[in-house]
């Protein structure tokens, strides 16, 4: 098993499978596990707001006996004096068993994990992925629709900005019979990498629509997401697009009557309150669901912690550079520029998974 939780597909569904099995156990035996981590400490360093994932994170630790220490936003930390990412995560492992990092940059939890020896988890990097969010949804859909397989899975929203939905759709396309309906405007479509790396490479079927309504008879989960107004560069365009869709109890009548509703949270306006009293809106099960797979999380990493292995590095290719400005190599520019060949031989940053660039400043 892999040291960190960078990208979920770090993980194997066959350990995605067991995370699942020990979360249910722990769901069902609570005081079986209260001592696990005695003596453990989680640190929560996040550079970006958040109310589940980190709170979920400090909540397990304390519910396997051990203990928190971290900060919630970057301005309480030395990074506002220009500290790097890199000497902050050897500073927090001087200190701590595990780190869960949070970072408006993409590939920052990376960059800590590359440093350091204790594990790191990724709690959410830019828009790029957010793979604890992904095991949340997966013991979710498990507990309501009793499988992982054979699933028409409705991605609706941001999926450009959505971090969820690159970590849900790369967990999901390795389920047998999975099928995608992937619901957005044009301008929030699934990014090319996830589109080629993830469910090209993978030979996942998938239909692409603007229409929630032409796509909701089909769906057994449909999974919203809020537009995600901190990503955008332009505020006009965030507006333009800001309720593309908004799910009513009106548009759930066509609905089957085992859909399972999912939403990462939090939500801005892209469900309607009135759709929470439906028995198939399982949001906030969800958030429930987040704590016991988190559990699960920091044991298997702490237990594997001595024999685990770290992601390989990419290479170093001269004359190639990485163009995306929410990568972690555009604001720390010291970071070796490494890349990795993906499908069809396109070279991607190491940090970010963007398509590489040849020529120019580097
Ligand atoms: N789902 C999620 O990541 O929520 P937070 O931003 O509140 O952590």
């Amino acid at each position: 098993m892999k040291k960190d939780l960078i990208d979920i597909l770090d993980l194997t569904t066959q350990q995605i499978d067991e995370l699942i099995d020990t979360a249910q156990d722990i769901i069902a035996h609570p005081d079986a596990y209260a001592e696990r981590c005695r003596r453990k400490k989680i640190a929560t360093l996040f550079y970006e707001p958040s109310t589940r994932t980190r709170l979920s994170f400090e909540a397990a630790m304390l519910d396997l006996g051990g203990e928190v220490l971290g900060f919630s936003e970057a301005s309480s930390s030395s990074a506002s004096k220009g500290e790097s990412v890199a000497d902050t995560a050897r500073v927090v492992a001087c200190f701590a068993d595990i780190i869960a990092m949070r970072h408006p940059k993409e590939g920052a939890p990376l960059v800590a994990a590359r440093n350091i020896d204790i594990p790191v988890i990724n709690a959410g990097d830019g828009g790029h992925f957010h793979p604890t969010q992904t095991l949340a949804d997966l013991l979710t859909i498990k507990r309501e629709k009793g499988r992982l397989t054979g699933l028409t899975v409705g991605l609706c929203g941001d999926l450009k900005y959505g971090r969820t939905v690159h970590s849900l759709a790369a967990a999901m396309a390795r389920y047998e019979g999975t099928h995608f309906v992937l619901i957005s405007p044009k301008e929030l479509a699934m990014p090319e990498q996830i589109v080629s790396e993830v469910l090209q490479k993978e030979g996942v079927s998938f239909e692409v629509t603007a229409s929630l309504e032409e796509a909701m008879p089909k769906l057994d989960i449909l999974y919203m997401t809020r537009v995600q107004k901190e990503r955008f560069d332009s505020e006009e365009e965030y507006r333009r697009l800001k309720d593309s869709y908004i799910l009513t109890p009106e548009k759930l009548q066509t609905a089957q009557s085992g859909l399972a509703v999912l939403h990462p949270l939090p939500r801005v306006n892209e469900i309607a309150v009135a759709v929470d009293a439906d028995p198939r809106a399982c949001y906030f099960k969800q958030v429930q669901n987040g704590k016991f797979i988190r559990m699960a999380l920091i044991l298997k990493l702490l237990q594997n912690a001595p024999s685990a292995t770290k992601r390989p590095e990419g290479d170093l290719y001269p004359g190639v550079r990485c163009e995306n400005p929410r990568c972690i190599c555009a604001a720390e520019q010291e970071l070796p520029a490494r890349f990795y060949r993906g499908r069809e031989g396109i070279l991607r940053c190491d940090w970010c998974g963007t398509r590489a660039v040849r020529g120019g400043r580097a």
